[in-house]
């Protein structure tokens, strides 16, 4: 029976278009998709929109649409972004499709009818930017701490789901499973969460129809519409199928998901008490990062300083960008975006270090063995160096993607680009070429390199898929990465064959200017 792996972002509000924020989870998602259906998983890959609440209604009214023609433009444009740059989802799911509705009023039946949803009234400070209300924690001078406006006073009868009653299995499964939550800094955040109390209570997860129609109808009070974090965390199950998909059970038994630690409470909190109260299993793990900031400051509109990714592939080529975006990141901490330190990057890493390994080993290769891979004259220490190198590589990289280490997995690549470029410096090939008698050893060289490259390639493939299609093309390899098996193929370190033809090619990545 072949494994499952499934992977999910965040629904995106479409109160504001793509930036580097999302970019950067979408492309996080989309590495892990990637690797881990070249390790032979059957993968299932989902990301989309969250439409309903008043956060969407007030945008749409603001651009003088109706909210499901306003949802309808800014999903589209999600969309067409992912696809533009490549984004291999599978599913993409928007709050408004039927099945996802369908599978919201499912599971709230479900809840409510074992007796974990009651109705009461209530008074609070309501926040609109957070779509729930606040408490004390959550405001710096009668203002919200993450939106700096100030709260509205509404009193309203809801409906409440009981979650407080699942407070103590949490934690005890937190205690049990030390990585469901992870890196380990948000586990413990969950835990000072529940122990604290901060503010946690049991949810409000009603609108009154008077005040809010924009949202999915309460299956057993038609008056009601549903609180918008309950409906959109609902998403993960839908997508995947449920109620009814028969493949609903394993994709979800495999079930992954990545944030930022802004989402941390609904994800940590809400949503394993929901599972918990409809009466299925947890996700696999809660994979959670931090905050890009742009220029040392937080992304806003006002400061315009969002990124946009297709700004970034038009300027450097989407690879560029998608390397710095998984490189720079260490998985769970904060990093800062600014264009030199991209610009840095794309020098240092992928126009010096890889794409000159990929120039010297395909010019030579052209100059000394005409154009095809050459037959090694045997092979010593320095090779089985070369050799040993690449099968610790894919082995690395197989750890650090199944530990949510994406930066790490592409260090131990480049830990192998190194130790190519610095097998290639001490045989020097170009020396050796001027001596006749030295050929064998240049074949040998080149044979290494080409072989190496060749790991290299199919490695990067998750992280910069057109790059590493390119390389292996000129190789020789096209379409190499359709039949790979990671990370067995890439430490084979079996080919190209003897006498496969290669191409030069123009630089990879040609230097760039700073901004
Ligand atoms: N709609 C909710 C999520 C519902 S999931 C059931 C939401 N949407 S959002 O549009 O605000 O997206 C938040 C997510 O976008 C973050 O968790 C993160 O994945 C990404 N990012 C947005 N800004 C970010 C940064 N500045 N840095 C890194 N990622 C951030 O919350």
């Amino acid at each position: 029976m072949s494994r499952h792996y499934a992977i999910t972002t965040p629904i995106y509000y479409v109160n504001a278009e793509p930036h580097i924020g999302h970019t950067y989870t979408t492309v996080v998602a989309d590495t892990l998709a990637r690797y881990h259906r070249l390790a032979g998983e059957e993968t299932f890959f989902l990301t989309g929109t969250d439409e309903h609440g008043d956060k969407i209604a007030e945008a749409a009214a603001r651009d003088g649409l109706e909210p499901k023609a306003f949802t309808d433009r800014i999903s589209g444009i999600f969309r067409d972004t992912w696809d533009e740059i490549g984004i291999s989802y599978d599913r993409f799911i928007r709050t408004t499709d039927a099945d996802h509705i369908r599978a919201v009023q499912t599971l709230l039946t479900r809840v409510h009818d074992q007796g974990d949803i009651d109705f009461r009234e209530y008074e609070g400070l309501y926040c609109v930017g957070c779509e729930r209300f606040l408490t004390d924690r959550d405001m710096v001078d009668g203002l919200c701490r993450d939106h700096e406006r100030a709260p509205e006073r509404r009193k309203e009868s809801n409906y409440f789901f009981k979650m407080t009653r699942y407070f103590d299995w949490l934690g005890e499964t937190l205690e049990a499973q030390p990585d469901l939550i992870r890196p380990e800094r948000y586990r413990n955040e969950v835990l000072a969460m529940l122990r604290e109390g901060s503010g946690l209570d049991d949810l409000c997860i009603s609108r009154p129809k008077s005040r809010l129609t924009w949202g999915i109808e309460l299956p057993f009070d038609a008056d009601y519409v549903c609180y918008v974090w309950f409906d959109a965390l609902i998403n993960y199950l839908a997508g995947m199928g449920y109620p009814d998909d028969p493949a609903f059970e394993v994709r979800w038994a495999a079930a992954e998901h990545l944030v930022a630690k802004d989402i941390l409470k609904p994800h940590g909190v809400f949503w394993p008490t929901m599972l918990r109260a409809a009466g299925l299993p947890l996700y696999q793990h809660l994979n959670v990062h931090g905050y890009w900031n742009v220029d040392d400051r937080k992304i806003s509109k006002s400061l315009g300083n969002m990124i946009s990714p297709l700004a970034m592939r038009e300027q450097y080529g989407f690879d560029a960008f998608r390397y710095f975006l998984l490189r720079d990141m260490s998985f769970g901490l904060d990093a800062s975006f600014t264009e030199e330190a991209l610009v840095t990057r794309i020098n240092a890493d992928l126009a010096n270090n890889l794409g000159n390994l990929v120039s010297r080993t395909l010019n030579m290769t052209a100059r000394y063995c005409d154009g095809q891979v050459p037959e090694p004259d045997g092979a010593g220490a320095e090779e089985e160096h070369v050799r040993d190198a690449s099968v610790e590589a894919a082995r690395a990289v197989d750890e650090h993607m199944r530990r949510l280490e994406p930066n790490r997995a592409l260090a131990a690549i480049f830990a192998l680009v190194d130790a190519t470029n610095r097998y290639v410096d001490a045989r020097a090939p170009w020396k050796a070429a001027k001596d006749e008698a030295r050929m064998g050893e240049v074949r040998t060289t080149l044979h290494t390199c080409c072989q190496a490259l060749h790991s290299i390639a199919l490695l990067l493939g998750p992280f910069v898929p057109d790059t590493a299609e390119e390389i292996l093309a000129r190789l020789g390899c096209s379409g190499a990465l359709a039949s790979a098996r990671l990370p067995d193929t890439a430490a084979a370190f079996d080919a190209p064959a003897p006498g496969t033809s290669t191409r030069k090619g123009e630089a990879l990545f040609p230097r760039v200017e700073a901004p």
